[in-house]
């Protein structure tokens, strides 16, 4: 079954709102998913993963220092072929998700474009981050398809 891994950093809980429905949308396409606060990932909770979703706050114009750890030590794995997601909740600036996309991009991961909210996100928000679920497992259930976003 194709999977999705979903990794997260959060202070306020904002951020980890937003996997969750991540995760939502993509369950509800009938992928595996796995879903994990970033402080007990590992990479091995890559291995398999089709899809990569990966959400860090904007603090001080940048992500959180845990998931910038994360992301420095999967520098050894080769991301091509699968897809990316750089995702967060923000206040009034992208630094965050334009570092974690440059970051997986680098790794070779193919991105789709960022999922950034404001805030707590409220029922259209999440709505919004369960449509990014559902178009992440669409990518990776048929990849010659084309996915409406
Ligand atoms: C100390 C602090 C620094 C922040 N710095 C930024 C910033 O540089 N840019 C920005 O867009 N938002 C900034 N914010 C706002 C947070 O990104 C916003 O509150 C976000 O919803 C937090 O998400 P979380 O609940 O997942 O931690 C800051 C918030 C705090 C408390």
């Amino acid at each position: 079954m194709p999977k999705l891994v979903i990794i997260y950093g959060t202070g306020a809980h904002n951020t980890e709102r937003m996997a969750q429905a991540i995760e939502e949308g993509a369950r509800a396409e009938g992928v595996e998913t796995v879903l994990k606060n970033v402080n007990v990932a590992n990479k091995n909770d890559l291995n398999e993963a089709d899809a990569i979703a990966i959400g860090s706050p904007n603090y001080n114009h940048a992500m959180m220092p845990t998931v910038k750890k994360f992301l420095n030590d999967i520098s050894d794995i080769d991301l091509s072929g699968k897809v990316g997601l750089a995702f967060g909740s923000y206040g009034w600036s992208f630094e965050a998700t334009d570092e974690i996309n440059n970051k997986l991009k680098s790794y070779g991961s193919e991105m789709i474009e960022d999922l950034c909210i404001k805030r707590m996100p409220g029922d259209e928000e999440l709505e919004i981050c369960r449509r990014f679920g559902s178009l992440l497992a669409c990518k990776i259930k048929n990849k010659e398809a084309i996915c409406a976003a």
